[in-house]
């Protein structure tokens, strides 16, 4: 597979184009950004940390019947995956309160819920990607209702997933934000990553952050937190 031009080059992710046309090439960076680009920074060793995650998340979720855009991990930051255009949505869920949720609701981190929660923000850097609920998606065009019932059922799964994993690993998934895209015959994919950057991962013992918090927040050792995720995750 030969890359080709840059197409988009996000905070935390470059995309190019390959020779063929159904396929892109992601190019993970150490670069770190928070509050929708306010703090910058970088994070050594991210990149590649990041896309080996994501791509054994991606695995893992592929062999649970969730289909995802992943296609073949190439070189430590770089992976091929399926052309998809992104429906322009944040799908967070939450399992524990924490950041955002515990701020709106005036509520503490760490309180376990009973059930998941699911919402959804507007992608749209220039709004501060607002949350939204699924008639605002309709209202705006941004997905069908089929298109959201198939992204809500598909979140919830790979909570679901996610959640047993981790919880082998020691980890407790506070919360994630995923992003799905539609493959050109409207099928809709897993797609963007799952990796400490997008995920809240607590040391189920000593609740340590093991995730980009320690980046927003100021906390120190983020580098650490990165590695110690992949070496659990990957035992590498
Ligand atoms: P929040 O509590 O700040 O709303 O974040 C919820 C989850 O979503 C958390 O795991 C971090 C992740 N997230 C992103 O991946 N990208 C973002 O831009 C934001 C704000 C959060």
């Amino acid at each position: 597979m030969e890359k080709r031009e840059l197409l988009y080059e996000g905070k935390a992710k470059k995309v190019y184009a390959t020779d063929d046309p159904e396929v892109l090439l992601v190019d993970y960076k150490d670069d770190a950004t928070a509050f929708n680009g306010l703090k910058k920074g970088t994070i050594a060793g991210k990149g590649a940390i990041n896309n080996r995650v994501t791509n054994y998340m991606m695995r893992i979720l592929e062999k649970e019947g969730v289909p995802t855009h992943y296609v073949e991990e190439i070189s430590p930051c770089e992976t091929l995956v399926k052309k998809v255009s992104i429906v322009p949505l944040e799908v967070i869920i939450r399992n524990i309160s924490a950041g955002s949720f515990a701020k709106r609701f005036g509520v503490s981190e760490g309180i376990v819920f009973e059930e998941p929660t699911i919402e959804f923000s507007y992608k749209n850097d220039e709004l501060g990607d607002p949350l939204m609920n699924a008639y605002h998606a309709f209202a705006l065009g941004l997905a069908t209702k089929k298109e959201i019932e198939t992204i809500k059922e598909m979140a919830f799964k790979i909570n679901a997933v996610m959640k047993d994993f981790f919880r082998k690993l020691k980890v407790d998934l506070v919360d994630f934000k995923l992003e799905f895209g539609r493959l050109s015959d409207g099928t809709i994919v897993l797609a963007d990553e799952i990796s400490p950057d997008t995920c809240r991962f607590w040391d189920s013992e000593t609740h340590e952050k093991l995730d980009k918090d320690r980046f927003r927040r100021d906390l120190g050792n983020v580098e650490d937190a990165y590695k110690e995720m992949m070496k659990r995750i990957l035992g590498e």
